[in-house]
């Protein structure tokens, strides 16, 4: 039995319909931006895998710091019992985030660190004494991981149809436009005073999921000053912009007003280990902070702060803050927004949206812009078989390269991307 037959028989891959899927890359390395895949061929990896490898593959020192880490001390159970690697990341995380945030919990991953962002916002209103049920807020669009919380402050949409009746309620809540910002703001208000509303969940400028779709920090400022006036809790999920994605290294760092929890994951290891964090402010912590044993937070993971994963991360963050990689986040910022003047002409191209160093083209299809718009079968393969790892959202074809990127590896990922255009065009019939 060759490896292929083995993963086809034995592997149920995720998002991925398999009956229908092409069978799996094989990849047997990477180093830098790219993959190696077993049977020779060579990718660039224009999407960090899943937005998670922010400085490239195999970085030697996470690397490492995870050998020596392994070494020492793998894994020790977080209740009762703490280590280096968790103590040191939760003071450079707290030394990075605005001010006001004060305490890490630790999880695996972004859905986990978003549940438990909405298991404490309701907590701390039970905690004070609030026992009816109260209201979750979301943006429409939103997208915020594949558990149960996480689903139900997310839209309701395809991904979660079969599951629909057991979410929880979450008023979605249009995302503010130059054009609707009064009306979302007013849509807010109402539905402040008229609910008992625990938190507003949002993923602050940039909805990856949905489809890079991007707003102003300006409108959500705006919002933001009314849940403070409503006293609601705001909760950023910075799974995806965290770490520099934005150019900044939080998005929240583009606004005036605060949340009260932020999630972290995806970049926070660089790509080499699982892990969550929801760190919030020191008012939230105190909400749990009792002698009567009711009040505690009654969460955990069995690999909660697993301390290999923690040493990436302290290592990861180090090579974030450096110059070099400013430099790098500045460079591909740079050069995104020179490729977008030049992109937006083509008339294959309906939108160019850039944040920092995520850049989103919107193909100008016949189908309407959606997930599943067929065109998105055609561009993965075109992108694979010309060497780029893309992976559009349906019609949205998006770079989110790791930050070690070279201008020649960028240069090559927008030259196929121009060059699919044609392609892309001509089979969609437009
Ligand atoms: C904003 C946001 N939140 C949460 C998640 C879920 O993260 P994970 O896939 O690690 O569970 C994602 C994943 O794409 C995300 O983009």
């Amino acid at each position: 039995m060759t490896l292929a037959e083995k993963d086809r028989d034995f592997i149920w891959h995720p998002f991925t319909q398999m009956k229908t899927a092409d069978p799996p890359i094989h990849i047997a390395r990477a180093k830098g931006c790219t993959l190696y895949a077993a049977d020779g061929k060579e990718y660039i990896d224009a999407i960090s895998s899943w937005w998670v490898n922010i400085h490239g593959h195999a970085n030697e020192h996470i690397a490492k710091a995870i050998g020596e880490q392994a070494a020492r001390l793998e894994q020790v159970i977080f209740a009762g019992f703490t280590h280096t690697p968790a103590i040191e990341l939760s003071e450079r995380l707290i030394r990075i985030l605005p001010e006001h945030f004060s305490k890490v919990f630790f999880s695996d991953n972004g859905s986990t660190s978003v549940e438990v962002a909405i298991k404490m916002a309701l907590q701390y209103w039970y905690n004070g004494g609030a026992k009816s049920k109260l209201k979750i807020i979301a943006f429409e669009n939103a997208y915020h991981g594949d558990t149960f919380g996480a689903m139900s402050a997310g839209d309701r949409n395809a991904f979660n149809a079969p599951f629909q009746h057991y979410l929880f309620e979450v008023n979605h809540l249009p995302v503010p436009d130059e054009e609707n910002i009064d009306t979302v703001l007013k849509e807010f208000e109402k539905l402040a005073d008229e609910n008992n509303v625990a938190a507003f969940i949002f993923e602050p400028l940039v909805q990856g999921s949905c489809g890079m779709l991007m707003h102003k920090a300006e409108h959500l400022d705006r919002l933001l000053a009314v849940a403070k006036e409503k006293n609601i809790l705001c909760i950023a999920d910075e799974v995806m912009t965290g770490f520099g994605r934005t150019g900044k290294t939080f998005a929240i760092n583009y606004l005036q007003h605060q949340p009260d929890i932020i999630c972290l994951s995806k970049g926070i290891t660089g790509g080499f280990m699982p892990l969550g964090v929801t760190a919030c402010s020191q008012k939230i912590y105190n909400a749990f902070y009792s002698d009567e044993n009711s009040k505690t937070f009654f969460h955990g993971h069995s690999y909660t702060a697993n301390p290999l994963a923690c040493s990436a991360a302290n290592t990861s963050i180090d090579l974030l803050l450096e110059e070099q990689c400013k430099a790098q986040i500045e460079m591909i910022c740079k050069s995104h927004h020179e490729f977008a003047n030049i992109i937006r002409q083509n008339d294959f191209v309906k939108e160019v949206r850039q944040h920092g160093t995520i850049l989103a083209l919107e193909l100008n299809t016949p189908e309407n812009t959606s997930y599943f718009n067929s065109v998105k079968k055609e561009a993965y393969r075109f992108y694979l078989q010309n060497g780029v790892l893309l992976r559009p959202l349906g019609n949205i074809v998006y770079i989110m390269p790791p930050y070690c990127i070279t201008t020649g590896e960028l240069d090559k990922i927008y030259s196929v991307i121009e060059l699919s255009l044609t392609h892309l065009k001509s089979i969609t019939n437009t």
